[in-house]
């Protein structure tokens, strides 16, 4: 047997260190060095040398493929079948990972409920609530009388062994941070335990084509890993985000072996548990009064889903002497950019004002495409002037002033005009043949202004 090897890893990105050091030098966290005792180098999951086990010979076959692509599983939950590019593939292996309290438990324990009820045989293993919660929550949801086979369990050994003997075709792990496996000297939730979990019901999902979902928790504390060391091992990567206060949820995908990484799935959490969103372009929407400066709704999309947002700025005067930048929803560089685009292209100094940037409804905006809608809001507030609430903005900005084409454009207009939005401000060649929407095409954040000069 190997001798046992101890190593540091960073439980913050998960490098691993000779010796120990105050500083992660991959990623640069303080304080997040501990050390782990392998059994063999790369821990439980470490394949035997091949050489020792003298190989076996690999069999070569075409690129073309006669056989069909076996059936999707679908989950009873079609916001979640979208994501996962419509329906779970089987032997596959999902990480859904997000917030404590953002819902997971609650979205697995739905899905796992009804396609139990379907006939599937689903097993869920918490680590994290005791039976009784689990039946609780349950009764809640209105699935107590669902089939899902229940367990609570953290040795990685004793599930594995109960999944042996149980077969099924859906196994959830709640959640693969509470796990642990005896090959290893580490407490659960660290990166070698998380990793040799993961890895092993990874290799459990394709030896069976049991498809296995674990939840993880993402952290920002260093004691506790984060699902980003797993992320190489599984087919699907999934974030499920939202603002705490808000109801609305958002199923994100990262990765995606099977399926799209841009699809989006929106929830709405009520009383009841998580249910579709009614109509999820809309949901990001302030009210429609039209007399407040600093708002301008953004046409964007996610995947192939058109979604408008409300984009909130407030340019105010500033006390204190070294004026704030804070941003919700958006990217804090590129505030800072278009910061500078406007006082270097434009003339608009923001110099000594605090500016506050927000998106309605817990949206977060991630495509460049929100440039615009953002320097719109941003503009309004500064120079006062009210922008009327049925106009979309959509385009990027660029270092030199400039507005750049973006994707799918047809499809956000078509969005914004079934939603009663009567004017969009877009860069230039953006499709013009859409009823009820007039299409107005700006070719530099000059002419921007120039055009909310004219709104005022
Ligand atoms: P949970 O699924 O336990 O979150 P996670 O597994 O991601 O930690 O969800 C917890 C929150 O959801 C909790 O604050 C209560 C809320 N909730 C509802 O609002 N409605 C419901 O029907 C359920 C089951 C939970
Ligand atoms: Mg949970």
């Amino acid at each position: 047997m190997a001798k046992a090897s101890s190593a540091f890893v960073c439980q913050s990105c998960g490098a691993v260190h000779g010796k120990w050091n105050g500083k992660c030098d991959d990623c640069g966290s303080w304080n997040t060095l501990v050390e782990e005792v392998q059994s063999a180098p790369g821990g439980l999951s470490a394949p035997k040398s091949t050489k020792a086990r003298g190989g076996s010979s690999l069999e070569f076959t075409a690129l073309g493929s006669e056989s069909e692509e076996p059936p999707r599983l679908q989950t009873g939950l079609p916001e979640l079948d979208r994501v996962l590019g419509g329906g779970a593939a089987p032997a596959s292996a999902l990480l859904i990972g997000g917030d404590p309290g953002i819902g997971k438990s609650t979205l697995l324990l739905q899905a796992a409920a009804s396609m139990a009820s379907a006939g599937i045989n689903v097993v869920y293993v918490s680590g994290e609530e005791a039976i009784a919660q689990i039946q609780g929550r349950a009764k809640r949801l209105k699935v107590d009388a669902s089939p899902v086979k229940l367990a609570t369990e953290t040795d990685l050994r004793t599930i594995l062994k109960g999944l042996k003997t149980e077969q099924p075709e859906v196994a959830i792990i709640d959640s693969v941070q509470t796990l642990w496996s005896d090959s290893l000297d580490a407490a659960p939730g660290s990166v070698g335990q998380v990793r040799a979990c993961a890895q092993e019901l990874t290799r459990y999902a394709k030896r069976t084509g049991c498809i296995t979902i674990l939840v993880g928790h993402v952290t920002k504390d260093g004691q506790i890993a984060g699902p980003r060391v797993m992320e190489h091992m599984v087919d699907g990567v999934f974030y499920f985000e939202g603002e705490r206060g808000h109801q609305f949820r958002i199923l994100r995908g990262v990765k995606n072996r099977f399926g799209p990484t841009d699809e989006i799935g929106v929830f709405e959490m009520s009383e009841a548990g998580l249910h579709a969103a009614k109509d999820p372009s809309a949901l990001f929407l302030g009210d429609k009064s039209d007399d407040i400066a600093g708002r301008a709704v953004f046409a964007a999309m996610e995947g192939s889903r058109p979604v408008l947002a409300e984009v909130q700025a407030l340019a105010g005067p500033n006390a204190l002497g070294s004026p704030r930048r804070s941003v919700v929803g958006w990217d804090n560089a590129r505030l800072a950019m278009l910061l500078a685009v406007f006082e270097t292209r434009c003339g608009l100094v923001f110099g000594a004002r605090d500016v506050y940037m927000s998106v309605a409804g817990g949206y977060r905006m991630s495509e460049p495409a929100g440039d615009l809608a953002a320097a719109a809001a941003l503009a309004s507030s500064a120079l006062d002037i009210a922008l009327p609430a049925s106009n979309v903005f959509f385009g990027e900005i660029a270092l030199s002033g400039g507005i750049r084409t973006v994707g799918r454009m047809d499809a956000r207009l078509k969005e914004a005009a079934r939603l009663g939005f009567s004017r969009a401000y877009t860069p230039v060649g953006a499709p013009n043949n859409i009823d009820g929407l007039e299409v107005i095409e700006l070719s530099s954040l000059q002419d921007l202004i120039t055009a909310l000069q004219k709104e005022g």
